[in-house]
C-alpha cells in the first residue's frame, strides 16, 4: 500500500488536462500530479524514436518523485513508447494505464454500422496503434484514420474557438463523412475541445469517443484491485510540473480542464 502518493500523469502540454478533468471529476478524493512536456510540444510530428525517449524521461521523473499509478495522457506517447513505458513501471512496482485501447474498446461495440473513423496526429496514425488495437477485438471494421498535423498545435496556440479552428476541423471531417463512419475516436486528447465543431460537422448520429471516462473507470479498477484507491469525503490535490513555460501553460490549461490551475503549477527540467 502506498497511500497518500499521488497519480502521475503526463502529457506533451495541455491536452492531457482533457484526461485529467474526467479524473478529478470521477475520483475526487485522489490526488495528481500532472507533468505537461509543453517545452517539447507538439510530439504528434515527432518520430518514434524522440517520443520514446521523452516519455522514458517524464516516466522517470514522475516515478522518482512517488506516483502509486502513472497515466500517459497523449495518443502520440502512448503509440510510441506504451511497451516501454509499461516495463518502467512494472520495474517499479507501479502499475502503467494508458489512452488507445480503451477507446477503441469503446468505438468498437458501440459502432453500428461498423464503419469507425480515427482522427489523430500524424505520430499516431502512422504507429498503427488504433488499427492493431481494433483489429484486436475481433469484430469486422471498417477504418479510417485522418491524420491532422496542425490541429493540435491550433487547439493549443489558442484562440480555441475562431474561423481558423472551424476550417481546419472542416477540412478533416470530409474524408470522415466520405467513409459513412457512425462512429469517431478523437485519437488526441487536445481534440475533445472541438467535439462540438466535429459534432456539428458529422452530424447527431455520429458517436464520438473520447479518452477520459475510460481512463477514470480503468484507474478506479486497478486502483481498487490493488486496495490502493482513496475513499471518503476530503478532496484530493491536484498539482502541475511544466517544461515549458507556466504562465502560459495555466492559461491554456485552464481552458482544458474546467477547473483552477493558477498557483498549482511549477517549472521543471526534464
Ligand atoms: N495530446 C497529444 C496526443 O494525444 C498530441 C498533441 C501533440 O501533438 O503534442 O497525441
Amino acid at each position: 500500500m502506498r497511500p497518500g502518493l499521488p497519480i502521475g500523469v503526463f502529457d506533451s502540454g495541455v491536452g492531457g488536462l482533457t484526461v485529467l478533468h474526467e479524473c478529478l471529476v470521477s475520483l475526487p478524493a485522489e490526488d495528481f500530479l500532472y507533468l505537461g512536456d509543453s517545452g517539447h510540444f507538439p510530439y504528434g510530428t515527432k518520430s518514434a524514436d524522440e517520443l520514446r525517449e521523452r516519455a522514458a524521461a517524464i516516466a522517470a521523473e514522475l516515478l522518482g518523485r512517488g506516483v502509486k499509478m502513472l497515466v500517459i495522457a497523449c495518443n502520440s506517447a502512448t503509440a510510441a513508447a506504451g511497451e516501454e513505458i509499461r516495463a518502467l513501471g512494472a520495474q517499479a512496482g507501479v502499475p502503467v494505464v494508458t489512452v488507445v485501447g480503451p477507446e477503441a474498446e469503446i468505438a468498437a461495440s458501440i459502432s453500428g454500422n461498423g464503419r469507425v473513423g480515427v482522427l489523430a496526429t500524424p505520430a499516431t496514425v502512422a504507429s498503427g496503434a488504433y488499427h492493431r488495437a481494433l483489429d484486436a477485438l475481433g469484430r469486422p471494421l471498417t477504418v479510417t484514420e485522418v491524420a491532422a498535423p496542425d490541429l493540435a498545435p491550433i487547439i493549443q496556440q489558442g484562440p480555441t474557438f475562431d474561423e481558423e479552428v472551424l476550417n481546419t476541423v472542416r477540412g478533416y471531417c470530409q474524408p470522415l463523412r466520405e467513409a459513412g463512419v457512425d462512429t469517431l475516436i478523437l485519437g488526441c486528447t487536445h481534440y475533445p475541445l472541438v467535439a462540438p465543431m466535429l459534432q456539428r460537422m458529422l452530424g447527431r448520429d455520429v458517436s464520438l469517443v473520447t479518452a477520459g471516462h475510460a481512463i477514470a473507470a480503468a484507474i478506479q479498477r486497478e486502483m481498487a484491485i490493488r486496495g490502493e484507491l482513496a475513499e471518503g469525503q476530503a478532496e484530493g490535490d491536484y498539482r502541475f510540473l511544466v517544461t515549458g513555460e507556466v504562465d502560459a501553460f495555466v492559461e491554456v490549461g485552464t481552458r482544458f480542464l474546467q477547473l483552477p490551475l493558477a498557483g498549482r503549477a511549477e517549472r521543471v527540467e526534464v
